[in-house]
């Protein structure tokens, strides 16, 4: 993907290049899995093929430990679901157009269905490392904008994006179904890579958040522009700055991610199973 190339076009595109590839007429579900989720794909369904996205000439390539730049295509309850093996951050030096290519492209390719997962630091004193914890809304303290430049093309919905039921409730309930002792909470998205000091989480705390990390944000908005439902689910893989006496190290959250995937990966399936 170029700059001069309007990011919806190329979406598109590649939505057309994801189905040729995978050989199916359209998308259910997608799926965009966080750092150190990977063998969460292999609990979810049943892997019909796998595309690799840096075959796609500009396509975003995930370049940070625990993301992979590769998609599987998975039958699970009758669905089409796209795992996306990885994802690209802003901290990576990409532009939100590019951390929102994924999203697009899906829901131009038929999803109308957008998981998104990402490891967290736990703010919310209850939690535990190793908890799945459903996103009920977002702060997004990136202070960027997929739907900041130019309008979207005649024929997509306008700039002015509700955000209102951002998470879906609906969705949600589903999950809650598939793992009744499922908690939610309200995830902060922060431009990293550094992660916050103590005193941004106690800020963070304060103005209501549960949960920080540094992605889902800027998808979750994207994907709801575009008419599909939103779930986002953050797995704890630490508590957040300051609230223990651990340094903060990426490749422990990525230990920590892989060490409950397979739960994970069971949860998705269950929920893809429900929709
Ligand atoms: N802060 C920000 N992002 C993160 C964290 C954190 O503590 N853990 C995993 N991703």
């Amino acid at each position: 993907m170029t700059d001069s190339v309007d990011p919806y076009a190329q979406a598109a595109t590649d939505a057309v290049t994801l189905r040729k590839l995978a050989a199916v007429p359209r998308f259910d579900v997608a799926v965009v899995l966080g750092s150190g989720w990977q063998t969460a794909a292999d609990a979810i369904g049943s892997p019909q093929s796998e595309i690799t996205l840096g075959g796609l000439p500009g396509w975003p390539v995930p370049t940070v430990p625990g993301h992979s730049p590769s998609a599987r295509c998975i039958l699970a309850g009758g669905q089409r679901v796209l795992v996306f093996l990885g994802r690209v951050h802003l901290y990576e030096g990409q532009e939100p157009e590019r951390v929102v290519h994924a999203v697009r492209a899906s829901v131009e390719a038929g999803c109308r269905t957008v998981i998104l997962t990402n490891a967290a630091g736990g703010i919310h004193p209850g939690y535990q490392v190793g908890q799945p914890v459903l996103i009920s809304d977002h702060v997004n303290l990136t202070g960027r904008s997929p739907l900041a430049g130019p309008p979207p093309p005649d024929g997509y919905p306008g700039r002015f994006a509700d955000l209102t039921a951002l998470y879906s409730p609906r969705l949600r309930a589903l999950a809650k179904e598939a793992d009744p002792g499922l908690a939610e909470g309200v995830y902060a998205a922060l431009p990293g890579p550094h992660y916050e000091t103590p005193a941004e989480i106690r800020m963070l705390r304060a103005a209501g958040a549960d949960l920080v990390g540094m992605s889902t944000a800027l998808e979750a908005i994207a994907a709801r522009h575009l008419g599909a439902e939103v779930l986002g689910i953050s797995l704890v893989t630490n508590p957040a700055a300051g609230l223990s006496p651990a340094p903060l190290e990426h490749g422990d959250v990525v230990r920590a991610a892989e060490a409950s995937a397979t739960r994970i990966g069971r949860l998705l399936g269950g929920l893809i199973n429900r929709l």
